[in-house]
């Protein structure tokens, strides 16, 4: 399967990475050889018809930060690399754009135009976007899956549409950004303010330097906004969403709580076409109760009443599970060049 990777900063690394630790392991179990034939990032692209030297390329974006210094590299955009190289599938890890989409979106459309699949962990494009996407991708006849764009590791989208297909899911709650949970746990185990760990988040690296997006819910809302539409077929965008973030949390709030036997996370929660991020009580013995930077999601299904699944949100490499996990997917179903 010849893939392209726009975005080669954590995931586009981290990607690489895996799949040079299992390309054995993949040939043996799927007969799926994955050839890198392009690598984009903002400085150029890298580009080989045999496929790329994935280890190379690690060390030259390692130490030099700009792939446009692999041997033989152009000053090509992702777009370009798109429309003019020839693969199967395109992985779309670019930054995500709240507010526009891009460049992840206009990735994707490129994407689906060219007639190759695509993979991404960008939510962007997907919060705003999801049914134009969606309906691109299916008028040119090709394969769109985003997995990593929801909870990194945590297996929730291909949960709910592959292994519980038979049931309807009726309401989805979850914790959804590992920052904020990581804030809140630590203010309720160590009796700290907001600002205190969320500067001790920054200086450690759990938190970005603009932290707006992890601590008014917006990263949040982005993300219910994907589960709404790809799980439970509602067609919301980022502004249904009602949003309230943690900042105003005070040690006091999650002492009172605590001594009434609860905890106060940051839950996503979309049932009856209502989309809402915001503080609540949880109760400490309830799945949701999940510690430190864990994701969680609870589905509500018809058939098979509540499931839990927990997992890293992020992470360079446990992000890979859910895009391999879509790759292989989308090799089963299509094989190579079709
Ligand atoms: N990190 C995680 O654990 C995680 C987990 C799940 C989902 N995600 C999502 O995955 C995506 C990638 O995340 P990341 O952590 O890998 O971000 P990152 O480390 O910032 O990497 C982004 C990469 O995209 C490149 N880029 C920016 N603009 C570009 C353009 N116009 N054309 C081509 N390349 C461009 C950047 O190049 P420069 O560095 O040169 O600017 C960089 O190589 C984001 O949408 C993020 O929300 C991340």
């Amino acid at each position: 399967m010849r893939v392209q990777i726009i975005g080669f900063g954590v995931i586009g690394q981290g990607l690489a990475e895996v799949l040079l630790r299992k390309r054995e392991e993949l040939k043996q179990r799927y007969s799926l050889e994955v050839k890198v034939v392009s690598i984009t990032d903002i400085s150029g692209t890298a580009y080989a018809e045999e496929g790329l030297d994935l280890e190379k390329a690690l060390s030259v974006a390692r130490q030099t930060r700009a792939i446009v210094n692999y041997p033989g590299a152009k000053e090509m955009t992702g777009i370009e690399a798109i429309e003019e190289i020839d693969a199967d599938l395109v992985i779309e890890a670019t930054p995500s754009n709240i507010k526009t989409g891009e460049p992840g979106l206009s990735h994707m459309l490129a994407g689906f135009k060219a007639g190759k699949h695509v993979v991404t962990s960008n939510k962007g494009p997907l919060a705003l976007k999801y049914k134009e996407l969606v309906t691109e991708a299916a008028r040119n006849n090709v394969e769109f899956r985003f997995e990593a764009s929801v909870g990194g590791a945590m297996p929730v989208i291909n949960l709910a549409r592959e292994t519980l297909s038979g049931d309807k899911i009726t309401a989805i709650e979850g914790i959804l950004n590992g920052t904020t949970n990581y804030i809140l746990s630590r203010m309720t185990r160590e009796g700290l303010s907001f600002e205190q760990v969320l500067k001790e988040a920054q200086e450690l690296g759990y938190a970005e330097t603009d932290p707006t997006y992890d601590i008014e819910g917006i990263d949040t809302a982005s993300k219910l906004v994907i589960l709404a539409n790809a799980i439970m077929g509602i067609d919301a965008t980022f502004s249904d969403v009602k949003t309230r973030g943690i900042t105003r949390i005070t040690p006091e709030a999650i002492r009172l709580a605590k001594e009434r036997g609860y905890v106060i996370k940051l839950i996503g929660e979309v049932r009856n076409n209502h989309l809402e991020v915001s503080p609540r009580l949880i109760p400490e013995t309830h799945p949701l109760n999940v510690d430190g930077a864990l994701n969680v999601a609870m589905l509500h299904c018809d058939v098979a009443g509540e499931i839990t699944v927990v997992g890293k949100g992020a992470g360079a490499i446990e992000t890979q599970s859910a895009i391999l996990s879509d790759i292989i997917a989308i090799w089963k179903k299509r094989g190579a060049g079709q």
